[in-house]
């Protein structure tokens, strides 16, 4: 590992906000008396957050005297840890995986993507918003090549699709996080190899009655229609389509633009409809298997899906 150094731009003083303090104090009381040592690297990466995203010299000794620790062994602690910044980065702050399955799937174009429109590593963009660096693995190497932006991981990245990733971060529109191809976390590319007899929530069937992936295409394309599409969502605003099991960010923003904003549009596809949608997102009999359909159908009703409900719970975690 490289030698980790203080800038040396340090602000003269940190104290944490009065709620930062009081979350601090509760963690203390997590440990047993005389251990509260344990808590140095919640309390490091709070201060970090409060601080911009990078840890000033300061802030190391507040949280040295709050948990009775000699500030050298914050210190070791700050500047063992690559998860601190020590110094400012940018507000859109990039971690570029460069290990071997990143590498191997394209790292190096997006460190060049990183240099001609950020800089050199470690370094500020001009305008302040915008900072990178390289990491070891991120541990979403199936989804390679990667980055880790603030706390999103943006993944399945080529050179062109993360420079308007970047653009638009720097602008201030929004980016859809994740795979930035049509696929669903780390489902295969080309559709499912195995198990494709499994619908959501039901035994596997194994009659192979199905035909292969791929199979039917003539009939499809003789059979195919587009649905209705809404110019936008109505005025309650769009339905939160990730909550349908096979519906990630990338393929809801699909839809969107395609003109589906509700559960009930997609309740009431047709098997022509489902077949030219299919056909358009490359999916491969993906929405019959996934029972798209009736999913919506149950969540157009104000209904709960096994798996809505778990993506409530963890977006209720998350918030
Ligand atoms: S190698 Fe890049 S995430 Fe694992």
């Amino acid at each position: 590992m490289s030698v980790r150094r203080l800038t040396s731009d340090q602000p003269e003083s940190f104290a944490f906000t009065p709620e930062n303090l009081d979350w601090a104090n509760a963690q203390l009381k997590k440990f047993p008396e005389g251990k509260e040592a344990s808590a140095v690297i919640p309390l490091l990466w709070r201060a970090q957050e409060q601080h911009g995203g990078w840890l000033p010299e300061p802030a190391m000794r507040v949280v040295a005297d709050m948990l009775n620790m000699a500030y050298i062994r914050v210190l070791e602690i700050a500047t063992f840890y690559t998860m601190f910044n020590l110094s400012p980065v940018g507000t859109h702050f990039v971690q570029l995986c460069g290990t071997t399955p990143c590498w191997l799937r394209g790292a190096d174009d997006l460190k060049e993507v990183c240099r001609r429109v950020i800089g050199e590593p470690g370094e500020l963009s001009e305008d302040g918003q915008l900072s990178w660096i390289e990491v070891e693995c991120l541990g979403a190497c199936v989804n390679a090549p990667m980055v880790q932006i603030n706390d999103d991981y943006y993944e399945d990245l080529d050179a062109g699709t993360f420079e308007q990733i970047l653009h638009k971060l720097r602008n201030g529109e929004e980016v859809a996080v994740g795979p930035q191809v049509d696929r669903q976390l780390s489902a295969p590319q080309t559709g499912l190899t195995t198990l494709t007899g499994v619908t959501n929530g039901h035994a596997p069937d194994m009659s192979f009655d199905e035909a292969p992936e791929g199979g039917g295409s003539e009939e499809q394309a003789g059979n195919a229609e587009r649905p209705q599409a809404l110019d936008g969502a109505r005025a309650q605003g769009a339905d939160d389509l990730k909550r349908i099991s096979g519906v990630g960010a990338k393929i809801e923003e699909i839809l969107n633009g395609l003109g589906i904003y509700h559960y009930d549009q997609i309740a009431q596809w047709s098997e022509a409809n489902i077949n030219w949608v299919d056909d358009h997102l490359k999916f491969k009999g993906r929405i019959l298997r996934e029972d798209w359909c009736s999913q919506a159908e149950t969540l157009a009703e104000g209904g709960q899906t096994e798996f809505a409900e778990n993506y409530d719970d963890d977006a209720k975690d998350d918030g």
